[in-house]
């Protein structure tokens, strides 16, 4: 066994976990990052799409945003859409506020070139990553290397940024966490086309048949959403089907709007559910991003929320490990949460507005929500207060 010792352990190179680590080597903390999968695999992954404010703030801060000013697009505020009705909530206008369209491909990119430019340790396609000691201090995780090396790291501290499967969310025993969860009865096909967007910023459509949403990922490259029910098989779906269903749902034709079709290059059935679990410490361990909490993807925050804990978890940790100040390190669990659960909310409460089932008393209440947050300046500002982001601190 080859043993080594660092300030931190990382566990996961999604991007909670790589900025985490781009974080701590700033203020001189050392870091090794044990990733499952490959580099490129982790890279390649389609996920999210928009940056709220706060995280591109986060960005800025840590001096990652050079390609994100240049390449992103920064938008005002999104489309609400049901069968006849289009109305524009202007983020700007009602909360000062904006959101960046980048993909989490590509911020996973900078992440990884910075990673590089400091030489950070990362062991990618890491075999049997384990947790050990967690409750002492002398916490360390073991693994066997891309080259069958086994090897152990110890530290000081451990972090979960292994996402929903990662072993971190189970290394809290039972008797410790709390767990609360929601799952859906729909899912999201989720498709990438190579085509000019039709629409210059994003477009949330609630219709009888299901939700449908039209994003973007540049000016060549759009990324379009349908709600179907859970279990899609994705085989199931042709292109025309497909976009038959996008041109219905997000209303082609009306006041002359024109939904381009294009070559899909990727599509995939993603399933919906809310999770969190609590508290996102343990002894030496901290959870961070969707190692503790999972939202549905309407509204667009599991990336930023992974974002936001980092941003708060960094100076906790830098706090601890280099002046052995604990006071924003045990505070971390309660003060993330509190925007985790905003989050939650939002997420459920977006979900609920626009993804219809058979009920008919649903579908007024739904389309009474949305005349109200397009019609009231009250409801807008509600809706976009939460959309371009919060305060780290809540
Ligand atoms: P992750 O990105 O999940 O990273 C965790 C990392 O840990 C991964 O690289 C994983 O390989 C690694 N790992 C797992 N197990 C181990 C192990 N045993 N040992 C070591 N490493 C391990 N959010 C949105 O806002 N909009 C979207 O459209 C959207 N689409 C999504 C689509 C999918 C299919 C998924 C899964 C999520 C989507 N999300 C979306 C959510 C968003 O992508 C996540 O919230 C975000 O990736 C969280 O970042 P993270 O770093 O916390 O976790
Ligand atoms: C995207 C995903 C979302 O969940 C969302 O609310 C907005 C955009 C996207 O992938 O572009």
């Amino acid at each position: 066994m080859s043993s080594q010792r660092s300030r931190v352990v990382v566990v996961g190179a999604g991007p909670s976990g790589l900025l985490l680590s781009h974080l701590l080597a700033a203020q001189g903390v050392d870091s090794v990052v044990v990733e499952a999968r490959s580099q490129a695999y982790v890279a390649a992954r389609v996920r999210a799409g928009i940056l709220e404010h706060s995280t591109v703030e986060v960005l800025r801060e840590a001096g990652l945003d050079a390609r994100l000013r240049a390449e992103g697009a920064e938008h005002r505020g999104i489309h609400l859409h049901w069968p006849g009705e289009r109305h524009h909530l202007d983020f700007v206008d009602l909360v000062g506020r904006s959101v960046w369209a980048y993909g989490q491909t590509e911020v996973q990119k900078d992440l990884v070139a910075a990673a590089q430019a400091r030489g950070q340790e990362v062991h990618y396609e890491a075999a049997d990553v384990a947790l050990h000691d967690l409750e002492t201090d002398h916490p360390h995780v073991t693994f066997t290397d891309a080259a069958g090396v086994a090897r152990r790291v110890d530290a000081d501290v451990v972090v979960g940024c292994d996402g929903a499967f990662g072993p971190s969310r189970a290394a809290v025993p039972d008797a410790v966490r709390t767990t609360w969860e929601r799952t859906y009865p729909f899912a999201w096909l989720g498709i990438m086309a190579d085509v000019a967007p039709s629409t210059e910023e994003l477009i949330y459509a609630w219709h009888p048949d299901g939700f449908a949403m039209h994003s973007l990922r540049s000016p060549s490259v759009s990324r379009f959403y349908l709600q179907v029910p859970a279990g899609t098989d994705v085989a199931t779906w042709s292109d025309d089907r497909i976009w038959d269903a996008l041109a219905e749902r997000l209303g082609h034709g009306h006041d002359g709007w024109v939904l381009t079709p294009g070559p899909i290059t990727d599509r995939s059935v993603l399933p919906m559910r809310s999770f969190v679990q609590t508290p996102m410490r343990h002894g030496r361990l901290f959870l961070v991003g969707d190692a503790a909490h999972t939202v549905p993807p309407t509204g667009a925050k599991g990336l930023n929320l992974a974002v936001a804990d980092v941003g708060l978890l960094a100076p906790a940790l830098v706090a601890l490990l280099t002046r052995g100040d604990a006071r924003a390190a045990d505070t971390y669990s309660e003060r993330a949460l509190r925007r985790v659960w905003r989050c939650t909310h939002f997420s459920w409460w977006m979900t609920s507005m626009l993804h219809t089932g058979e009920d008919p008393f649903d579908r007024q209440l739904q389309l009474s929500q949305l005349r109200w947050v397009t019609g009231s300046t009250a409801g807008a500002a509600g809706l976009a207060e939460n959309y371009a982001g919060l305060p780290l601190e809540l």
